[in-house]
């Protein structure tokens, strides 16, 4: 049982003299700016620090100049240390209105698995301290990372609590932190000048979002709801009170937003749906993250839930697209990794909704909108996974997916109803953990009817479920556990650990619950100050 805190963790001399020692010659720092405590009033960095999309000799870091004067001239120092002494780089650029005051530099030239400390100076302030860490290369014998999602916050401040993110937050030992989604719900939004309110009533709300991402490096993929409602690349939930735009000019507001407001490297600005990227975590782990909403989703074959859909598996279909899919081919067969992630933000394993077929034939999918209804294109991925397009079959590939807001362990495989894996466990091609939430809701739902009929789902949790994910991988073996937050209504809470599923490299398959918890790595660098 853990009680929330915000805490600022002690930097002891020893682990100080611990990160610099073997470091390259460092730059002798005296630095002469003026630092000011912020004032309530003028709060230049109030919506805090980020870093995201860290690569073996890069990083992204973001903040945003909050307060009315830009354009205004922003500063970015790097260390190795926690308390700012030891500078590695520095530099500066310009942010103006132009980017709704959001600043975001790329910082190259870093060392492989390294901790970094940064802040950032602007009209005579100082950011919070920051902290990222930048990918390792080679030999890598563990890695942790905290795997969240869905984050809804009602309007009114105070009156729902982002606990998962304050948990995840207090954890030293994370290399990274992956989003799945639904980090803001804009479903009411439609301009860019709501969209970005949007962001920055969330940063400026929650003070544990901002505490996370001060903390760890962010990878991010979207969902839905930072669009709107089961979007798709041409349409999606349009509010009742709202005038009807065309969809392409709201979702270019929502993705712009996106960008600004997260982390995230733009891989192409001229197009802002092209997030798909990779991460190699050294020789253990390859991070996937896709685009599934904006770029190449065809609409969903019925409205959200509803029973049976003749046209879910129409070949033609698409959920990531033929570039997109030739990328993660690619992607997935070269990766040098032991282990490869992909977040994936709506479930692949099929779910079978257990009722009556009112429909008349049709697949009885329980919802459209996940990859059951985009069944000839989960089929494309399929063929990588088992090598039936020709190439090398993918081993060892751990879908983690947001969406669902309760929780699910499920096998995935291409025949989940037929006798060879009921009967001989035959045919899984990898596994799929479907985390808690940060703070949304899910209700009404019937579990006992819905799994009766689902046998390659392990484990189920209904209705929502609160917390985040945590995957410990190791070269033989990886650990996928949930941990749960008993509220979202106050900041005081408990935190626990759920249950944990043991992975053994090549099974491909989850194997017994676990009921303790992996243990924390006590070597990990300190959390900045
Ligand atoms: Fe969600």
């Amino acid at each position: 049982m853990t009680h929330i805190r915000h805490p600022r963790q002690g930097v002891s001399r020893r682990r100080l003299l611990q990160a610099a020692a073997g470091l390259p010659l460092l730059a002798a720092c005296h630095d002469s700016t003026p630092l000011r405590p912020e004032s309530a009033e003028q709060r230049v960095f109030q919506h805090g620090v980020a870093s995201g999309d860290p690569l073996a000799d890069r990083v992204i870091l973001w903040t945003r100049i909050s307060a009315a004067q830009a354009p205004a001239t922003v500063r970015w120092e790097v260390y190795r240390d926690p308390f700012l002494t030891l500078r590695v780089t520095q530099g500066e650029g310009e942010v103006s209105g132009d980017s709704d005051g959001c600043y975001k530099v790329d910082v190259s030239g870093l060392d492989a698995g390294r901790t970094y400390y940064y802040r950032f100076l602007a009209l005579d302030q100082v950011s919070p301290t920051g902290r990222t860490r930048t990918l390792p290369r080679g030999a890598v014998e563990r890695l942790r990372l905290a795997v969240c999602s869905c984050a809804y916050l009602p309007d009114e401040p105070g009156t729902r609590f982002h606990n998962a993110y304050g948990q995840i937050a207090q954890r030293a030992d994370l290399d990274a932190v992956l989003h799945l989604g639904d980090y803001v719900y804009a479903d009411s939004d439609l301009s860019l000048a709501e969209y970005r309110a949007r962001h920055a009533q969330y940063k400026a709300q929650s003070a544990e979002l901002r505490e996370a991402h001060r903390q760890h490096p962010f990878i991010t993929v979207w969902d839905d709801h930072e669009t709107t409602d089961n979007c798709w690349q041409d349409g999606g939930y349009q509010p009742p009170d709202k005038p009807l735009i065309p969809f392409a000019e709201r979702k270019q507001n929502a993705m712009r937003a996106y960008h600004e407001w997260l982390p995230i490297r733009t891989p192409d600005p001229a197009d802002l749906g092209r997030i798909w990227r990779s991460f190699d975590f050294g020789d253990l782990l390859t991070v996937v993250a896709p685009e599934t909403r904006l770029h190449a989703r065809a609409a969903q074959a019925y409205s959200f839930n509803r029973v049976g859909s003749p046209i879910a598996g129409a070949e033609g279909r698409e959920l990531l697209g033929a570039e997109q899919m030739d990328w993660l081919r690619g992607t997935l067969r070269a990766a040098p990794t032991q282990w490869k992630l992909f977040m994936n933000p709506v479930q692949i394993g099929q779910l079978y909704a257990g009722l009556p077929d009112e429909e008349g034939g049709g697949t009885r999918y329980r919802n459209m909108d996940q990859w059951d209804g985009y069944a000839a294109e989960r089929g494309r991925l399929f063929d990588i996974l088992d090598g039936a397009d020709g190439g090398a079959p993918v081993q060892d590939l751990i879908f983690m997916t947001g969406d669902w807001h309760c929780q699910f362990a499920n096998d995935v495989l291409r025949a989940p109803y037929g006798a060879a894996y009921r009967e001989r466990g035959e045919g899984v091609l990898g596994t799929e953990f479907t985390i808690p939430c940060v703070s949304s809701g899910l209700e009404g739902y019937e579990p006992a009817e819905l799994f009766a009929a689902n046998p390659h789902f392990k484990n189920h949790e209904f209705p929502a479920r609160h917390g985040h994910a945590l995957v410990d991988l190791r070269r033989d073996t990886a650990t996928v556990e949930f941990w749960h937050t008993d509220t979202v209504e106050t900041r005081e809470h408990r935190y626990r650990l759920n249950v944990g599923f043991p992975l053994t490299a090549g099974a491909n398959r989850i194997g017994e619950l676990l009921r303790t918890p992996t243990p924390t790595n006590t070597e990990a660098p300190s959390l900045a100050p």
